[in-house]
């Protein structure tokens, strides 16, 4: 039987996750199509791919779907403002003065996150009503700190058993 919609959304409401946001310039480099995800995941080691999804329909899925190259910063608890700030639709968030560039590649990346990948396109796959896409990471940076998580519609913090 084919389960409810509100089945399905209890489901992700139920689903934990990290909060990162993904980031990438136009081709003058002047303004940054940017969103907050919690589908980031590390995807494998050899060679080192991550992985995305992207719902159709958005003003950032065109853009994230053509780039060639696009940076990943895992927020930390410290950074839910920018969570918040890019999940939110307009313009402002576009701005290129929130974003440092890569080291390697040209890519919008937020200071201060637990790591920051710069990474190449490497397969896009349409699935549903979301694309998967798929990025070799060329260059990566780690600090410490908390990771941001998202659960239950609410940011919260780490905490261990
Ligand atoms: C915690 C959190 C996680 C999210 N994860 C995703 C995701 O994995 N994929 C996605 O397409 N949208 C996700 N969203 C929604 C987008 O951030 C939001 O729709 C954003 O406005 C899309 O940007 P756009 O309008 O520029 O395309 C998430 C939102 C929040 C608050």
């Amino acid at each position: 039987m084919p389960i409810t919609g509100d089945v399905y959304r209890e489901i992700g409401r139920s689903a934990a996750g990290a909060v990162s946001v993904v980031a990438t310039f136009d081709a003058e480099r002047r303004h940054v199509a940017a969103l907050t995800v919690s589908s980031f995941v590390t995807l494998s080691f050899d060679p080192p791919l991550v992985m995305f999804a992207i719902q159709h329909g958005g003003a950032s899925f065109r853009p994230m779907v053509e780039a060639r190259e696009f940076g990943v910063s895992l927020l930390t608890a410290a950074q839910r403002h920018l969570a918040e700030r890019f999940a939110t639709r307009g313009s402002e968030r576009r701005d290129v003065g929130d974003f440092e560039q890569g080291q390697t590649l040209p890519v919008p990346l937020l200071a201060g996150s637990l790591a920051q990948m710069e990474c190449r396109t490497h397969q896009l796959v349409m699935s549903g009503d979301h694309a998967i896409v798929v990025g070799l990471v060329e260059n990566a940076r780690t600090q410490p700190g908390e990771p941001l998580l998202y659960f239950a519609r609410r940011y919260g913090s780490f905490k261990p058993l």
